[in-house]
């Protein structure tokens, strides 16, 4: 079979191809008197070539049949388009129809309203948004391991299924062999032993404890993979499962982990505004107008580092009527993160030094007594893209923090071991891999940068 040509490549083309073979999906037919003008697009970019079809070429009855959504191959030449707007076009010989779209194809019209397509995920990357979306999530992929490779870090692959709770926050999926409607029990509690680990399991909120080790042996080490959190918060910027980047870095502090948090956004933004540009006009011109300006100013100007208890003074003074009241010791909420980063500095934003009472157990204890070596990086329109932290690298105090919180010591044996032998000040982060693509695309709901959501009470398919 003839190697197929790409919409993508055909448009670029800076010569006429002849008998050429093109295949893809109807976005629209126009038939006039003695031509029909067919749009088509492959995905391989967001804009559709043209083919035009003489009502004299062999297969013309078939042309006639095409509707919106149908599958095609077309063979033909390319041209040089006579009509405006486009500098190529496909003259037809024959075109046949690969798979017919009935009239009851769901996406007839131009523009549909994003919970109409969410609830028909399984056609919406047909549409110009959620093809740019899913070509956008995937080029950035490829950056994101170009960074961490030109730079010396080491993709590791972290474990899905774990049995340590990193955050400590509980907001866990289990997973489990055993049968559910007859649990097995052992002194009035359910007996683990008997389930197909030997003890509870769940999916990975974060492969942060496993890099911490691969990292102090590797040195410089990053993970890029699905994480699970079964928050029920039915919020614009939650799912329950989502990609995360996380690197960790050996012999490094607070200060190296903002630096590296800050090139790595920095760093994808460029690329995305170099690689991605015919992609991101779109969301420039239908989702947010405000987009080239957003992504300028993260481009060319460095993040504002501040410390909580600064931030915490600046929320107080700032005259706004808070849902929740800003108060030392208490977390930021989504409403003050925004508050920060959009009106009040109107750029990114690193607030560090968190009160250790807010943050997870693995973080640095500062000389205070009362702050931890923590980090998170604050973006307009998304708030929180970033958490992370210098990690408590000195045994002792990593114990007495593990028993203050009260957590079981024996579980967490190897983490501690990591800090007995060869310990060195260490630190890394989490950035979101959706929060990312809200912020490059201006796309305002989580849902709509994944292709496959998922969500309270949401699981379709
Ligand atoms: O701030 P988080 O919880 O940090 C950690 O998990 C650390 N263990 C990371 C580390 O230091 N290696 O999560 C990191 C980032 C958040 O800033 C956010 O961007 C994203 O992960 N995130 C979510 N994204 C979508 N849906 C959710 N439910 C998310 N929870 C966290
Ligand atoms: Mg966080």
């Amino acid at each position: 079979m003839k190697q197929p040509k790409t919409v993508k490549s055909l448009l670029n083309a800076d010569c006429p191809i002849q008998n050429l073979t093109l295949s893809g999906w109807v976005r629209t037919k126009r038939d006039a008197r003695e031509f029909s003008f067919i749009e088509v697009n492959d995905g391989s970019c967001l804009a559709n070539i043209q083919v035009i079809a003489a009502v004299g070429i062999d297969n013309y009855a078939t042309v006639r049949h095409i509707t919106t959504g149908a599958a095609v191959t077309v063979q033909g030449d390319l041209i040089e388009s006579p009509g405006k707007g486009q500098k190529w076009e496909i003259q037809a010989a024959s075109i046949e129809i690969i798979g017919a779209a009935p009239e009851d194809y769901p996406l007839q019209k131009k523009r549909h309203s994003d919970e109409f397509l969410r609830a028909i995920a399984h056609l919406r990357p047909r549409t110009n948004k959620y093809g740019a979306v899913f070509r956008i999530r995937s080029r950035l992929s490829h950056a994101i391991h170009t960074f961490f490779q030109t730079r010396g870090f080491n993709w590791i692959h972290t474990p899905i299924i774990t049995g340590a709770d990193c955050e400590g926050a509980g907001e866990m999926f289990r997973v489990t062999t055993l049968d559910l409607n007859n649990v097995p029990e052992k002194n009035g509690s359910v007996d683990f032993e008997q389930d197909f680990f030997g003890k509870e399991a769940n999916l990975t909120v974060s492969g942060q404890l496993s890099l911490e080790t691969c990292c102090l042996s590797l040195g410089k080490v990053y993970s890029f993979g699905p994480t699970f959190r079964s928050e029920n918060s039915n919020t614009s910027r939650h799912v329950a499962e989502f990609w995360m980047i996380e690197p960790e870095m050996a012999f490094a502090d607070l200060d190296d982990n903002m630096d590296l948090g800050e090139e790595l956004i920095r760093y994808l933004v460029n690329f995305a505004r170099d690689e991605c540009d015919d992609d991101l006009r779109l969301f420039a011109k239908f989702v947010d107008k405000s987009l080239p300006a957003t992504l300028d100013n993260i481009a060319d100007n460095d993040f504002i580092r501040l410390p909580y208890t600064e931030a915490i003074g600046i929320l107080q003074k700032s005259g706004q009527n808070f849902e929740f009241k800003p108060e030392w010791g208490g977390d930021l909420q989504s409403e003050h993160e925004r508050f920060l980063t959009e009106r009040h500095f109107r750029q990114p934003v690193i607030v560090f030094d968190y009160p250790k009472d807010i943050k997870a157990f693995y973080m640095r204890q500062n000389d205070d007594g009362r702050t931890v070596a923590a980090m998170d990086v604050l973006v307009p329109s998304v708030g929180e893209i970033i958490g992370g932290s210098q990690r408590e690298e000195r045994y002792n105090q990593l114990k007495q923090r593990i028993g203050e919180l009260g957590f079981d010591e024996a579980d967490y044996w190897w983490y501690l071991d990591t800090r007995k032998y060869g310990s060195v000040p260490h630190c890394g982060f989490g950035l979101g891999f959706e929060r990312l693509l809200m912020l490059l695309t201006g796309v305002s709901n989580i849902r709509d940068v994944i292709p496959f959501p998922r969500t309270p009470n949401h699981l379709e398919f």
